[in-house]
């Protein structure tokens, strides 16, 4: 049994890590900046700790009393990214402060974007990073979690795909979903044939488990990605929303005009290639993800299930 806390846990990964970690028999304190927050978390059996991404303080003593410390929060506010990202390194710094020299567990989460745009290369853990517009501040918030490993902390960074979904969740398609329901069309960037890795919510929250039972080489970044739902396109997860939907309308835009749609960090989200391999995760944590599950399928019968 592991005493973790988590930090996220009211989230869309973060409440599937917890469930996922009860079930394994762990103990969860999760974060939760209200009460409404807090009171969600006691329905699932997470213990609340009241606090939140500007306190500190409270982190840093919830870090120490926990054996792991699993990190999810996070700002979602795109048109104040920078921001968000800044916050996030702050209280990267603080948990390595407070777990320093102990060689407790501390896992974070970002996200393939820093990979940019892969265009023909299929990236992998050892693909130099280059890091522009979009991935620079989160290649900052990986190099914390690397860095910590030489403070005596059991580091790592799960690196996950642009699109987690499953259980009718995810960050970017519902906005998608819900800019085409007001619109009447839908709409993907360019040809659409911009391919993404993505993954499914379930083998994510797995993956963080994983680091929390399995010993792990300290200040390793683990790529999550689906290895067999290869196929996905721009458009073709246009044309899921579109059947979701029964719009019959699917639109290409150039990316000037996806930048006002949206906005430009949306736009480039969607608009970029973004493959890579995990091999580092199978190998380091005996992390699997079962074979045919499938992002489009899940955006089209995710409508029948919302409606
Ligand atoms: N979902 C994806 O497709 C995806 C892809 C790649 C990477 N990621 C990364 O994975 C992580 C988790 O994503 P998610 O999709 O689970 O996010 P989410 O559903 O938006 O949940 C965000 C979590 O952060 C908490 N939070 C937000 N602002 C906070 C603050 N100021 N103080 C304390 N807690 C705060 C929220 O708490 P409340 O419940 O109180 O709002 C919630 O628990 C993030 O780092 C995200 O960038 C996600």
């Amino acid at each position: 049994m592991v005493k973790i806390f988590l930090t996220g846990a009211t989230g869309y990964i973060g409440s599937v890590i917890a469930e996922f970690a009860l079930k394994a028999g762990h103990t969860v304190r999760g974060l939760a900046r209200s009460e409404a927050s807090a009171e969600k978390l006691r329905a699932k059996g997470v213990d609340p700790v009241i606090g939140d991404l500007h306190t500190l303080d409270v982190l840093k003593e919830e870090a120490q009393k926990a054996d792991a410390v699993l990190h999810l929060a996070f700002i979602h506010d795109f048109d104040k990214y920078d921001e968000a990202l800044a916050q996030d390194q702050k209280v990267i710094g603080a948990f390595t402060e407070a777990l320093a020299g102990t060689n407790k567990v501390l896992v974070g989460t970002s996200g393939s974007g820093v990979y940019e745009d892969t265009g023909d290369q299929v990236a992998n853990e050892e693909t130099e990073l280059k890091p522009g517009p979009g991935g620079a501040a989160r290649v900052a918030s990986e190099q914390a979690y690397v860095q910590a490993a030489s403070r005596g902390v059991r580091s790592a960074v799960m690196r996950l795909a642009l699109h987690v979904y499953g259980r009718n969740g995810s960050t970017f398609i519902p906005i998608q979903i819900a800019k085409a329901k007001e619109d009447g069309v839908v709409r993907y960037i360019g040809e659409g044939s911009n391919l993404t890795t993505v993954i499914h919510v379930e083998d994510a929250a797995s993956a963080y488990v994983l680091a929390v039972e399995k010993p792990f080489t300290p200040g390793t970044v683990f790529n999550i990605g689906d290895k067999y739902d290869t196929q996905v396109t721009g458009k073709k997860i246009a044309e899921a929303i579109a059947e979701r939907l029964s719009l019959s309308r699917i639109e290409s835009v150039p990316f000037e005009e996806a930048a006002k749609i949206w906005n430009p960090t949306l736009a480039w989200f969607f608009s970029i290639t973004n493959r890579y391999t995990s091999e580092v995760a199978e190998k380091e944590l005996g992390w699997r993800v079962p074979a045919g599950r499938s992002i489009l399928k899940d955006i089209v019968e995710g409508g029948r299930l919302a409606s």
